[in-house]
């Protein structure tokens, strides 16, 4: 039974339909969004969810995701452990979603990614997180080698001890830092590059000149109206960076705001200028 079947009956039409019907789990901690005009509601809503799912916390988002490490901030209304085991794909990610970015949402995406990974490759993940590309890539295909790099050092403890829960050591190698300084120096080229920060990705294209394989795949994610020619866009930034790109592929995937949403890009580096 969801949320607003819960409420049914017990509140008004008017406070039913502003319920929002889902909720974001990660591990055992459930994410609700509840807006002001019916935080009245919130025991109610507590208890519906407990009805249904084991949980141990129940926070609500009160500020959006914002700065540098992508966090939102949150009130308990439940319980107050905020550290969990979030599972995607058979593997297990330790993660506080009040320290560190993580969204359980994007997990098909991820695996979408992580199943396009050729045997050999070496990948790199800019904006790494706790780990869930690098160690996805790792486990669910046969890649030589994946570096992944985060600037949030709570992330990137996280990252370093998801890496050894999900016995990856050999495969996944973790940097902590800023990729404007840590990409120019990796040795070699990559055959893919990730780059999941959809608020500001355009501000890194740069560091994937030279560190691209030449018919290398970059997934690039970025935020845009329905309205922006996308494949058009981004294929003249890349070029401005010195890269010719093939559109592969352009996915929605997940929204941030009305009529904002998520996209991913596949592109292929066919060429440099
Ligand atoms: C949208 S989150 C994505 C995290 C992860 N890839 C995932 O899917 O869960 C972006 C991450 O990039 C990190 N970040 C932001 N700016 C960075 C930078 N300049 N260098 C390295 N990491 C950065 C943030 O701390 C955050 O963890």
């Amino acid at each position: 039974m969801g949320i607003k079947d819960y409420l049914r009956g017990k509140v008004g039409d008017e406070d039913l339909n502003r319920v929002v019907r889902g909720f974001e789990m990660i591990g055992d901690v459930v994410i609700v969004n509840i807006p002001d005009e019916i935080i009245h509601l919130k025991d109610l809503i507590v208890e519906a969810i407990l009805r249904n799912h084991k949980v141990k916390t129940i926070l609500r988002k009160v500020g959006e995701v914002s700065g540098e490490f992508r966090i939102a901030s949150y009130e308990v209304l439940y319980g107050g452990e905020t550290e969990t085991v979030a599972k995607e794909f058979g593997c297990r990610f330790l993660v506080d979603p009040t320290k560190v970015y993580y969204s359980s949402r994007l997990s098909s995406e991820r695996g979408r990614i992580a199943r396009m990974v050729g045997e050999g490759e070496r990948v790199l993940v800019m904006f790494a997180g706790v780990g869930p590309y690098a160690i996805l890539i790792a486990k669910l295909s046969k890649p030589r080698e994946v570096v992944g790099v985060e600037l949030n050092p709570k992330a990137a403890e996280y990252f370093r001890i998801n890496v050894r829960m999900n016995k990856v050591e050999g495969i996944v190698k973790v940097y902590e830092g800023d990729v404007r300084d840590v990409v120019p120096r990796l040795e070699g080229r990559f055959d893919r590059i990730v780059m999941p920060a959809p608020y500001s990705a355009r501000e890194f294209v740069h560091l994937v000149r030279d560190k691209i394989e030449k018919g290398g795949y970059v997934h690039y994610y970025t935020f845009a109206g329905e309205e922006e020619d996308l494949p058009r866009e981004i294929v003249k930034l890349f070029k401005r960076h010195g890269m010719i790109v093939n559109v592969l592929n352009v996915r929605e995937c997940g929204s941030f705001a009305p009529r904002v949403y998520r996209y991913v890009l596949d592109l292929k580096v066919v060429d440099f200028v």
